[in-house]
């Protein structure tokens, strides 16, 4: 079953400024692309990184540490040295409000 946490409102979240975020436990990173939001496990599954400090392009964000890629949208893997993906959270914005789903 799956449970939204409201996490902040639209402008909280700008483009080119992933944050990071514990929600319930999970170590979640929100990414901001024009408006479109995405949420990831924050954690790199190729070592000790933080991919909300990471870079994105493409619809990926790079792992700022030895580079691996992942998919914005799915958590896949789009470049190694990681090989098992990221999770992907569910997210929405109903008018200003920002939830997750975990
Ligand atoms: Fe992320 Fe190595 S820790 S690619």
């Amino acid at each position: 079953v799956l449970h939204w946490h409201v996490i902040g409102e639209l402008a909280d979240f700008i483009e080119g400024q992933p944050v990071r975020r514990v929600i319930d436990g999970h170590e979640i990173a929100i990414f901001r692309v024009d408006d479109n939001l995405y949420a990831l496990g924050d954690r790199c599954t190729h070592g000790d990184a933080s991919l909300s400090e990471g870079w994105v392009e493409d619809g990926c964000v790079e792992c700022p540490l030895h580079q691996a890629k992942f998919n914005l949208a799915t958590g896949a893997v789009e470049r190694r040295p990681a090989k098992v993906p990221v999770r992907a959270y569910p997210i929405r914005s109903e008018g200003d409000v920002v939830s997750v789903g975990i």
